[in-house]
C-alpha cells in the first residue's frame, strides 16, 4: 500500500500499527499496573534512605523514561519481571536535563521529591501529551507555601529552601499532579501540612500507602483534604501498583464493541464506576465479578450525554476511547471535556473514517450508528491513539495507525493482549 508522506512525523517511530477490522474479541485480557500510579511511585522511592521495591510496574515506555532519570541521579535500579528495586543511598542531586525532563509529564514529581529530601532541585519544564497547555503553577504555589523559593529561567526551574514548614494549602483546582507533588514536598517538612481541595483519584491512595510504609505520616488521600505531619527521615519499603483503571476502561470499551465473552481481568470494578454507569445507560451487556468483568457486543446501543470530571466523575482519560463507542449508538450523544482544553486529537481521524461528529469548543455531538472505514490515520496523544485502535478494530477493511510511540507510552503489550483475544493487529516497519 502506497504510504502518503503526510503520515510521517519528525522523530516518531518508523513503525505503524495495522489492524484488520471487525474480528470478535473473546477470551481474557489481564490488566497491568496503573501508569499514573507507577510514574509517581518511582520518583517517590528516592525519598527513602534505602532500598524500595515496587511491584506490578507496567511495561510501558514512560517507565523507561523515569528509569533514565533515576539512573541520571546515580541511583541503582534493577528490574525483575514486573518488580523494580531502587537504591537511592548514592543519590547525586544533579540538574535533571531538559532532554530527560521533557520525556514525560511525570518528571515533575522529582521536584517535590528532591525539594523534600535536599531542599534543592534543578529541573526543566515537563513533557507529556499535547492535550493542553499543562501549566504547573499549582505545584509551584504549593512548594512556595512550604517555604521554597522558585527561580525560572526559560524552561529551567531551580527550587531552594532554607527549611520547609508545614502549611495549609487550598488548591484552586483539584489537580492530581499538584496534590501528589505537594504530598512529596511536605513529607519531611517541619509540622503539619493540610491540602484542601485535593484530587481524589485512587492513584493518590496508592501513593499515600507507599509513603506511609516509608515512614511518612499522611492521612486523607482519596478525600478532598489530605493531612501530612512531617517526619525527619524515610526508609525503604515495598508497594504494589494498583490496577490501571484507564487501561481497564479501554479494554472494557473494546468488549462493548466486539466482545464475545471477553473478560477483562485483574481490575478493581469500583474504580470504573463512572464508566459502568454510562455503559448501563447505553444498554451494554456486561457481568461484573470480584476482580473482572465479562462483556458481550451489544447491537442496539442507546446514545448518552457525558461530561468529563475529576474522580469519581467520568474520567477525562476515557473521553477519546468512549467517543468510538458513541459513534455506534443509535442516535445523538454528546461528549463534553472539562479538564483539558485540547483533548481533540482523535476527532480528525474518526471523521476521516466516516464518523459523524460536530465540535463546538470542548463539546462534541456524535451521531450514530455509523460504519467506520479503515484508512491511514495518525495518533496525536496517548488516549487519542487508544481511540484509533478501537476505531480500527470495528472498521471495515484495514486501518494503518502512525505515530504509535504515543500509544506505547501507556498501554503495556497492547498488540499481544489484543492478538490473544482474536484481534488481527500487528506492528510493522514502515
Ligand atoms: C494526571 O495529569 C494524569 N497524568 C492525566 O493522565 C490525567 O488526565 C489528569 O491527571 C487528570 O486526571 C498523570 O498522572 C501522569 P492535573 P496531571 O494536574 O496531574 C490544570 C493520561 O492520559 N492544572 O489533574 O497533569 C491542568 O491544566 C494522562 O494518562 C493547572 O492549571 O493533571 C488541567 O486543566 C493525560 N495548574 C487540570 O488542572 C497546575 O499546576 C488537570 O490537571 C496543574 C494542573
Amino acid at each position: 500500500m502506497k504510504i502518503s508522506l503526510c503520515m510521517f512525523k519528525e522523530g516518531m517511530s518508523m513503525e505503524r500499527i495495522v489492524i484488520e477490522g471487525r474480528h470478535p474479541l473473546s477470551g481474557s485480557i489481564t490488566i497491568g499496573g496503573a501508569k499514573n500510579s507507577a510514574v509517581a511511585l518511582i520518583p517517590a522511592a528516592l525519598l527513602a534512605d534505602g532500598i524500595c521495591t515496587i511491584k506490578n510496574v507496567p511495561n510501558i515506555t514512560d517507565k523507561d523514561a523515569l528509569f533514565d532519570i533515576v539512573k541520571h541521579l546515580n541511583c541503582e535500579i534493577t528490574e525483575d519481571n514486573k518488580a523494580i528495586k531502587i537504591d537511592s543511598r548514592c543519590l547525586n542531586n544533579v540538574l535533571i536535563t531538559q532532554e530527560l525532563s521533557v520525556k514525560l509529564r511525570a518528571s515533575y514529581y522529582f521536584m517535590g521529591v528532591l525539594l523534600s529530601k535536599y531542599k534543592h532541585v534543578e529541573i526543566f519544564f515537563p513533557g507529556g501529551c499535547n492535550i493542553g497547555s499543562r501549566p504547573i503553577d499549582l505545584h509551584l504555589k504549593g512548594f512556595k507555601a512550604l517555604g521554597a523559593k522558585v527561580t525560572k529561567r526559560g524552561h529551567k526551574y531551580t527550587l531552594d529552601a532554607e527549611e520547609l514548614k508545614g502549611a495549609k494549602i487550598k488548591l484552586d483546582f483539584a489537580s492530581v499532579g499538584a496534590t501528589i507533588n505537594i504530598m512529596f514536598a511536605a513529607c519531611m517538612a517541619k509540622g503539619r501540612t493540610i491540602i484542601e481541595n485535593a484530587a481524589k483519584e485512587v492513584e493518590i491512595i496508592n501513593i499515600m500507602d507507599f509513603l506511609n510504609k516509608m515512614g511518612a505520616k499522611i492521612s486523607g488521600a482519596g478525600t478532598d483534604t489530605i493531612i501530612i505531619d512531617g517526619v525527619t527521615k524515610m526508609h525503604g519499603a515495598e508497594i504494589d501498583v494498583i490496577p490501571d483503571r484507564i487501561e481497564a476502561g479501554t479494554y472494557i470499551l473494546m468488549g462493548a464493541l466486539l466482545g464475545e465473552n471477553l473478560t477483562v481481568d485483574g481490575i478493581i470494578p469500583e474504580h470504573n464506576e463512572a464508566l459502568f454507569n454510562k455503559l448501563t445507560e447505553m444498554g451494554v451487556s456486561y457481568q461484573i465479578d470480584k476482580n473482572s468483568v465479562t462483556l458481550n457486543k451489544t447491537d442496539s446501543l442507546k446514545p448518552v450525554d457525558i461530561i468529563t470530571q475529576v474522580y469519581p466523575g467520568f474520567p477525562t482519560d476515557l473521553n477519546q476511547p468512549m467517543c468510538v463507542l458513541l459513534t455506534q449508538a443509535n442516535g445523538t450523544s454528546t461528549m463534553e471535556e472539562t479538564i483539558w482544553e485540547n483533548r481533540k486529537g482523535h476527532y480528525p481521524s474518526l471523521l476521516k473514517m466516516g464518523a459523524k461528529i460536530e465540535l463546538d469548543g470542548n463539546k462534541a455531538t456524535i451521531t450514530g450508528k455509523t460504519d467506520l472505514k479503515g484508512t491511514e490515520i495518525n495518533a496525536t496523544d496517548l488516549r487519542a491513539g487508544a481511540a484509533l485502535i478501537l476505531a480500527g478494530l470495528i472498521a471495515e477493511g484495514t486501518t494503518y495507525i502512525y505515530d504509535i510511540d504515543y500509544i506505547l507510552r501507556g498501554y503495556e503489550n497492547i498488540i499481544h493482549k489484543l492478538s490473544q483475544v482474536g484481534a488481527k493487529i500487528k506492528i510493522e516497519k514502515i
